[in-house]
């Protein structure tokens, strides 16, 4: 007989109006550190695509977006570290004022390698802002500069995280768990 596939449970960890606060709160903290300069923030698909459209809006400063986006290998227990970008930017990044916009920050391999790929295409600054922090499961260190919550080492989806591209569009985040049937 064929076996039945674990029902999925959600549990909220983070309601939309918290992070609502979370992002306009950020969004000071950038401003007050950039002094009206010009940014360009530079999304990580897809996750960080509802994080972006909601920080980008926050923002009083003169922004330009544009969209990068990777695989890694070996991810789940065992990790390989191995990063590739699928899809490059668009324009140079030389002499701007550059912010990677992530939605989670997990391992850190995804973002280690990002930060040194973009380092080296000369931007003037070069800032990590990551809306979801697991620091449990850190195997890189990674200095991300504006960080909106630590969670616990849960998986988590909604806001733009998603499960086999599931649940991406929840306006809160919430834990994710499978329940036996
Ligand atoms: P890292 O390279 O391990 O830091 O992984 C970062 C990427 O893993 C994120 O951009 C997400 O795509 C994915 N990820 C890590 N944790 C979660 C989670 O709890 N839910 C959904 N995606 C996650």
């Amino acid at each position: 007989m064929a076996r039945k596939r674990p029902r999925e449970h959600l549990k909220v960890l983070l309601r939309k109006s918290q992070i609502r606060r979370k992002v306009r709160h950020l969004a000071r903290q950038i401003e007050h550190d950039f002094h009206g300069e010009p940014l360009h923030l530079v999304c990580i698909l897809k996750g960080a695509c509802i994080f972006l459209a909601d920080l980008l809006r926050e923002l009083e400063l003169p922004v330009s977006v544009d969209f990068i986006a990777v695989s890694s290998y070996g991810k789940g227990s065992l990790p390989s570290g191995e990063v590739r970008i699928t899809k490059d930017l668009d324009h140079s990044i030389e002499g701007l004022n550059v912010i990677i916009v992530e939605d989670i920050l997990d391992t850190g391999l995804t973002l280690s390698y990002l930060y040194r790929v973009l380092q080296q295409r000369k931007p003037r600054t070069l800032r990590i802002a990551a809306l979801l922090d697991k620091p449990e499961r850190r195997l890189k260190e990674v200095k991300a500069d504006y960080i909106g919550f630590e969670i616990p080492n849960a998986f988590v989806v909604g806001y733009g995280l998603d499960f086999g591209e599931k649940y991406r569009n929840l306006k809160d985040i919430c834990v994710l768990d499978s329940v036996e049937p």
